[in-house]
């Protein structure tokens, strides 16, 4: 029996099995959060047995940078790679058309730009991420420039919206991204048409970048655990 609790016995899983996808001689992206820190952690143990050579990541945040160089992964950027070959990231909800809500990390600017660009993106999720309707468990990140608060937020509430702007946890005051803006995380009660509220959002000015990213994923991989046994499937 694990000494991990279920959840991160999943995620734990699930980034083991992405890392397994990782080929030598590619880049590839690297996520933001808890369950791509396991995906970090496996493909820098696969480098430092020899498994893997040659293998330069783009982190999506600070988060990700720290992490890849603390497992020994070289990092590159996006002026010097040709191509990204793989991305493998997590998501905050995954509906069965693999459309994500993502954000929870405040990453989601940077995730979209690599996410997207990558060959593959590999989703990696513990089952609880799972909804039938995007909106329905986790509110809606939205990266908004400071000076552009108070609008955005009566924008948003226009769409039918109730934003809260994200606070710091052992910070005083609001979130700060690793571009320097600010979160407005956005409570719908489902989303009917993702595609559209991604294109609505994003024409707001001030905004940066909100967390819906629709037909960007390739695959899911879906951690799951039963009886203290994890297991990984396909999605
Ligand atoms: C960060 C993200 C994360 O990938 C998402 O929040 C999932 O995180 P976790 O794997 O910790 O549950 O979008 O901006």
């Amino acid at each position: 029996m694990s000494e991990l609790d279920p959840v991160k016995l999943m995620k734990q899983e699930v980034g083991r099995a992405a890392a397994a996808r990782v080929q030598s001689n590619t880049v590839i992206g690297l996520g933001t959060g808890s369950t791509t820190a396991f995906a970090i952690q496996f493909i820098g143990e696969r480098l430092k047995s020899g498994e893997l050579s040659n293998i330069k990541g783009i982190p999506t945040s600070f988060q990700a940078s720290v992490l890849a160089k603390q497992h020994g992964i070289p990092l590159t950027t996006l002026d010097e790679a040709d191509e990204i070959a793989l991305a493998i990231d997590g998501a905050d909800e995954v509906d069965s058309q693999f459309n994500l809500i993502k954000g929870g990390g405040a990453a989601h600017t940077r995730e979209k730009i690599v996410d997207g660009l990558a060959k593959e993106f590999i989703v990696v999720v513990d089952s609880s991420k799972l909804v039938d309707k995007l909106g329905s468990t986790f509110p809606l990140p939205v990266e908004v420039l400071p000076m552009a608060v108070t609008p955005v937020t009566k924008a948003l509430e226009a769409l039918g919206g109730k934003p809260e702007l994200r606070m710091g946890i052992k910070k005083d005051g609001p979130v700060i991204t690793d571009q320097g803006n600010m979160v407005l995380d956005v409570t719908f009660s489902g989303i009917d048409n993702p595609a559209e509220l991604e294109r609505t959002i994003n024409n707001i000015p001030g905004v940066l970048e909100n967390g819906l990213f629709v037909g960007v994923a390739t695959e899911v991989l879906v951690g799951e655990v039963k009886d203290g046994q994890a297991s990984v499937r396909n999605l």
